[in-house]
């Protein structure tokens, strides 16, 4: 009998789907005990999200300063032959909740020595979360064995309208001729392939071995022309997140004047960089090819395309 722990959280619903759609055939197996943790803030986020809300939790997120999460249902002491750590991500981090769940005592004893696979549902923009994420498995003693990513169905500039909507008026509808934000439900409907590999490579004890279960099944595919933006994004969101915390403590009036700045640079940077930044990466696309291929073949490890 293989015992799997899926760790979530969900503001929507969508990433619990996704997670309870994909661990499926392990849920059913006979020789598989399913433990589920859903993470719970001591304090709910709001959703949709007030502007003002959705600003700041930006510097808190950024910096890893996670919140605090009721006793998870889980013992820490239990032992777990794999571990499915499902998130989104929240400003190019791993959300507040995923966060506490890795940097807290519980989690990371759960972590410790066992194997885990990340599982992402998000906007587009994941791989320098999933950098953090990797960093803070390892830190826990945790080995990353495998990582699925699953990304909104609309183009990347579809999507800065269709997701902010989605998350400031819970709207998520398809509109003037812009697809619904969200993951596709094809893509959610068909996500139980992960956990039927999964589930062979259990019964074969291949989660022992130091190599991807999930390889060959399109478990993570990067965009390269969203590399550089990611990095240059995630940079100035540290520059921002110590600047605001200037202001004060998380709601506190000190913060309103920086969090507007940053507002109208986040406008700014949607409008004016990242446009700027496609079209410098089409021209010099030849020149870094080399480099963004490797570049991707990297952000696409353990489990690849
Ligand atoms: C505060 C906040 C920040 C977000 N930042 C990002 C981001 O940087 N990159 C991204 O791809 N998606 C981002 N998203 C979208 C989420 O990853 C996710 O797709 C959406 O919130 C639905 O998740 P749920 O399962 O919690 O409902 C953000 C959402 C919120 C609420």
């Amino acid at each position: 009998m293989k015992r799997v722990l899926v760790v979530h959280f969900s503001q929507t619903g969508q990433l619990a789907r996704v997670a309870r759609r994909l661990v499926s055939p392990l849920a059913e197996a006979g020789d598989v005990e399913l433990v589920e943790e859903v993470l719970r803030p001591r304090q709910p986020y709001p959703f949709p999200w007030p502007a003002w809300r959705f600003l700041d939790v930006m510097p808190e997120t950024v910096l890893l300063e996670p919140p605090e999460l009721e006793p998870l249902s889980v013992r820490a002491e239990e032992l777990f032959d794999l571990v499915i750590l499902a998130y989104q991500v929240w400003y190019l981090a791993p959300s507040g909740p995923i966060t506490a769940f890795l940097k807290g005592e519980a989690g990371k004893r759960l972590l410790r020595g066992r194997p885990v696979v990340t599982v992402i549902a998000c906007r587009n923009m994941w791989l320098v979360a999933q950098e953090t994420v990797k960093q803070l498995i390892r830190e826990a003693g945790g080995r990353l064995r495998d990582n699925v990513a699953f990304i909104d169905e609309g183009r990347a500039l579809a999507t800065f309208i269709t997701t902010p909507r989605w998350v400031l008026t819970g709207r998520r509808n398809a509109f003037w001729g812009l697809p619904a934000a969200g993951v596709a439900e094809e893509q959610i409907a068909n996500s139980d392939r992960f956990g039927r590999a999964l589930l062979a490579g259990l019964r074969a004890d291949r989660e022992r071995v130091d190599a991807p279960m999930l390889a060959g099944l399109g478990a993570a595919c990067v965009d390269p022309q969203l590399i550089f933006s990611e990095r240059a994004a995630q940079r100035a969101f540290s520059v921002w997140s110590r600047l605001i915390r200037l202001g004060g403590a998380p709601g506190s009036i000190g913060r309103l004047p920086l969090l507007a700045a940053f507002c109208v640079y986040l406008v700014a940077m949607i409008l004016t960089v990242v446009p700027t930044s496609l079209l410098l990466q089409w021209v010099t696309r030849p020149l870094l090819k080399r480099r963004l291929r490797s570049l991707q073949a990297y952000y696409e490890l353990p489990s690849g395309r």
